[in-house]
């Protein structure tokens, strides 16, 4: 059995688009629909109320188009609502929590993990939650960085104003910069993180700046391959591959509820020219 059907991908706005570059390459026959709910992002400062609503309108519209399966490329709205989500749909939905956790545990070799996220991620405690049923011994130090996802959306991905906040953001979980710009440890050896995982899939985008601050010393993880990973595996259990004829050839749908040139901007840098199809799409609810 095969299945020629797309798989929906859901994220608040453009961050979703790093998981949907890794499934890509991973799973190239298979077809997609991607949906940014880039007029209401960001999702992560919002309340779980709304983060559940509006993620469950955009999860609504993908299944009215038929996907065959979910992946939820928004940590927010995994934190918040994915067992709603498995318990309101029949398509087998995928979470980036899990994936994500798994690979930072895989990661750590001193046991310790940082995990930057939205306020919404870190107040729901999943990635703690997820790593600990992983290894038990490993330390998480969860941060919000709610000044990323909007610099992201705007398509602010460098430049000294967006080092300065990535700095800014992380400096609880790696000491305080001296005069000469250097970061300095008044962390004790026993709470400095070897591993810092991007508990967003904005993050993704702001890697070079993430890395230049943190140094070679923290390995940096993300969701994105593990889930493509999961997606591949999920696909395979429940004999849901694209058809062997359709190898290469998948096609692909982008939704956005916001502009459609600035979601087709940052997605051509992400993907180059190839990303053609963006529709812009209205939804019910108005955002607040
Ligand atoms: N990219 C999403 C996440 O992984 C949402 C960010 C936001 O809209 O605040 O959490």
């Amino acid at each position: 059995m095969a299945d020629p059907r797309p798989i929906g991908v859901f994220d608040s706005g453009v961050g979703g688009l790093t998981v949907l570059r890794e499934i890509l390459r991973r799973l190239p026959a298979e077809s997609t629909i991607y949906f940014g709910d880039n007029a209401r992002a960001p999702y992560g400062t919002r309340s779980d109320e709304e983060v559940r609503a509006f993620s469950q309108e955009c999860l609504d519209v993908l299944v009215e188009r038929d996907v065959k399966g979910i992946v939820v490329a928004c940590n927010t709205s995994t934190a918040v609502a994915l067992g709603d989500f498995r318990r309101r749909y029949d398509v087998p939905i995928l979470g980036v929590i899990r994936p994500g956790a798994s690979a930072a545990v895989l990661a750590t070799r001193s046991r310790r993990v940082g995990v930057i996220a939205t306020p919404a991620t870190v107040r729901s405690h999943a990635y703690f939650t997820a790593i600990k049923d992983e290894n038990p011994a490993v330390e998480v130090y969860e941060h919000a960085t709610p000044a990323y996802v909007p610099m992201v959306e705007a398509g602010r991905l460098s430049g000294p104003d967006v080092e300065a906040t990535v700095a800014d953001g992380l400096a609880p979980l790696l000491g305080s910069r001296d005069e000469t710009g250097e970061f300095v440890f008044p962390l004790p050896p026993s709470a400095r993180i070897d591993t810092l995982l991007l508990g967003c899939t904005h993050y993704p985008l702001l890697r070079p700046a993430i890395a230049a601050v943190v140094g070679e010393q923290v390995a940096i993880v993300d969701s994105a391959t593990a889930t493509a990973s999961a997606l591949a595996e999920l696909l395979s259990v429940n004999a849901l591959e694209a058809p062997a004829e359709e190898a290469a050839s998948g096609r692909h749908v982008q939704l956005t509820t916001g502009d459609v040139d600035g979601f087709a901007v940052l997605a051509r840098r992400l993907f180059g020219g190839s990303f053609a199809s963006i529709e812009a799409l209205e939804l019910r609810r108005v955002a607040s």
